[in-house]
């Protein structure tokens, strides 16, 4: 059985919106009865999340995400609806009613298990005949036998079916193993081995689950490297490799690294806080897994143009979530498992120490390629260098920063101060112009703003919308003569949403956003936040509300069909068919 929306409602209760949301998000009071903070789920300069203690939801007005408490746990926690329930019941000291259970936490433990079966397996791979390609492989790159086995690392053989036959026999099926990541569907049926001839590198998460894998070719080889796919246990974006050893480190900081050898290789060199992001950029989400356990990052990211444009790219993200940033350039372009071989940890010690602070680093690569002696090149500099200060959030260090671009370009600070100014509100004209034109035009802002649904028909849809916010506001309309079937509805999504209040109000419940989280998919309480975040005049309710109904049974339905539906109601309340 799902959770009762007594229980859903008590549970919201008893975690008030602003409180859970103001541990991820720094809330401002603001216009009216919002607070206003930085949206945690898409990037963005000015605040335009909101959170309504009234109406305990959440909305942002920039990326269109919203829902209520349960639903800001589930996006920012990724956790599935029960996963989140239980999230915020463990939060407020809740006991969790014995019958209701998450109908996907036994697959998700079942793939689990089949994980750790497997890493288990390619582990022990290492000491037969087939591993020993692989343990020589890892002397070659002088892993050492402890380092290996604190990662777990293993093989997997070079055959079609080596995995997939062992963890068959042990009563896994086909769909779990693909299910996992861990195999492949054959052209003609069956199933294949994913990794095959690879050295195993298993990625375990903060709670110590085997999640995915990322095996290397020994050797030479076309992909050098293979990730699981993501799976109901795993999303690449949202995990680090290493982070379950690197949490654990007292160093102070996080090595953020580019790829998975180097991560063994730092450890092994006595840096336990080395993690690197699977083969993608860092994400917001990764930038929010570092916050929870460092409040420094160093960033260690190859030296060619790729790791350059990947550092910059990071380092706003890792600021964002309030950490302190350094980089790390890496002489000679070798990536760190290759300076490390080279010169030794101690050196590595060095270039840590040296590191320069993000905005260095940004302001160094400003500079990169101009001559600074020329006038051209100042003038080049001084834009590039102001447009990153600009970005800086703290007047005192972007004024500390002003005085060193304007000695180097040997011009007064004032010069720098201006530029900065020039460029800020040059963006501030852009963002503008970009949100007007946004909000403009009536039929796109009438869209859902960040999902992919879209209205057929934007007209009915308003009237739609308006219905439901009327009816969320003033629920004694829920009995008014005449209000639509949710048939009637233009667009499945509203429907879907206007059923679900039907529903609970039938039941004598409310029809807030704690009562339909269990009810509405998270886009639908998206659509559901931003109709009633909109304030409703209920001095013409009444007009308001019969105009609705018009313009929706107005484009819904010709009459014929109408009266065979109606018929067909009857049938099913009379002698209850269907539902
Ligand atoms: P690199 O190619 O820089 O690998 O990729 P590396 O870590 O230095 O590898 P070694 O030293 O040759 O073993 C960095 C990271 O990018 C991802 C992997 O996570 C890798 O660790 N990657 C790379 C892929 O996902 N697929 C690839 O084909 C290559
Ligand atoms: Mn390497």
């Amino acid at each position: 059985m799902p959770f009762s929306e007594e229980f859903l409602q008590e549970l919201s209760e008893r975690n008030p919106i602003e409180e859970v949301v103001g541990e991820y998000v720094a809330l401002t009071k603001r216009s009216g009865q919002n607070l206003f903070g930085l949206c945690p789920f898409h990037s963005e300069k000015t605040p335009s999340f909101s959170v309504s203690p009234s109406k305990q939801i959440y909305h942002c007005f920039g990326c269109g995400k919203g829902g209520g408490v349960i639903n800001f746990i589930m996006d920012i926690e990724r956790l599935s609806f029960p996963e989140a329930v239980e999230f915020l019941a463990r939060r407020a000291n809740m006991q969790i009613p014995e019958d209701s259970y998450d109908p996907n936490r036994g697959r998700r433990e079942r793939l689990l298990k089949l994980n750790r079966e497997a890493a288990r397996f390619f582990y022990e791979q290492l000491s037969t005949p087939a591993g020993a390609a692989a343990i020589e492989y890892m002397q070659k790159r002088r892993i050492s036998k402890r380092i290996a086995t604190n990662f777990g690392l293993g093989y997997a053989p070079d055959e079609w079916e080596c995995l997939s036959n062992e963890m068959k026999s042990r009563g896994y099926s086909e769909r779990d193993l693909t299910d996992a990541g861990l195999a492949k569907h054959g052209k003609r049926g069956g199933i294949y081995d994913a990794f095959r001839g690879r050295l195993m590198f298993p990625v375990i998460d903060m709670r110590g689950n085997v999640v995915a894998f990322s095996g290397r070719v020994l050797g030479e080889g076309e992909p050098k490297y293979m990730n699981s796919t993501d799976t109901p246990v795993f999303s690449k974006s949202h995990n680090l490799f290493g982070l379950n050893l690197a949490k654990k480190s007292k160093s102070g900081y996080i090595i953020l690294v580019e790829g998975n050898i180097d991560v063994v290789s730092l450890h092994q060199a006595g840096f336990d806080s080395a993690v690197a992001s699977l083969g993608t950029s860092l994400t917001s989400e990764q930038a929010n897994l570092l916050s929870r356990v460092t409040k420094q990052v160093v960033i260690c990211y190859d030296a060619d143009s790729a790791g350059v444009k990947a550092a910059q790219r990071a380092i706003p993200l890792l600021e964002k979530v309030g950490l302190g940033v350094r980089v790390v350039t890496v002489p000679e372009g070798k990536d760190p498992d290759e300076f490390i071989k080279v010169r030794g940890a101690e050196a590595f010690r060095a270039l840590i120490e040296d590191s320069s602070s993000g905005v260095e680093y940004q302001l160094e690569s400003a500079a990169r390629g101009l001559d600074l002696e020329s006038d051209a090149g100042k003038v080049a500099y001084l834009q590039n260098a102001a447009e990153v200060l600009s970005k800086m959030p703290d007047p005192v260090s972007r004024e500390v920063y002003a005085m060193r671009v304007a000695s180097q370009c040997s011009v007064r600070v004032e010069a720098v101060r201006d530029a900065i100014k020039q460029v800020s509100s040059r963006r501030v004209r852009r963002e503008k112009r970009a949100f007007e034109r946004e909000n403009t035009r009536p039929e796109r802002n009438m869209q859902p703003v960040g999902s992919k649904i879209r209205f057929e028909n934007p007209a009915s849809a308003r009237a739609e919308m308006g219905l439901i916010n009327l009816l969320y506001q003033s629920p004694e309309f829920f009995r008014h003569e005449g209000i639509p079937a949710p048939e009637d509805f233009s667009s499945p999504e509203l429907g879907h949403i206007y059923s679900a209040m039907l529903e609970l109000n039938r039941a004598g419940l409310e029809t807030g956003a704690a009562e339909l989280s269990s009810k509405l998919s998270g886009d639908e309480m998206s659509i559901f936040t931003s109709i009633i975040q909109e304030p409703v005049s209920l001095s013409n309710a009444e007009r308001a509300l019969d105009d609705y109904i018009g313009k929706i049974n107005g484009s819904s339905r010709p009459r014929e069909d109408e009266d065979l539906r109606s018929v067909a109601e009857q049938l099913k309340k009379t002698k209850g068919y269907g539902g």
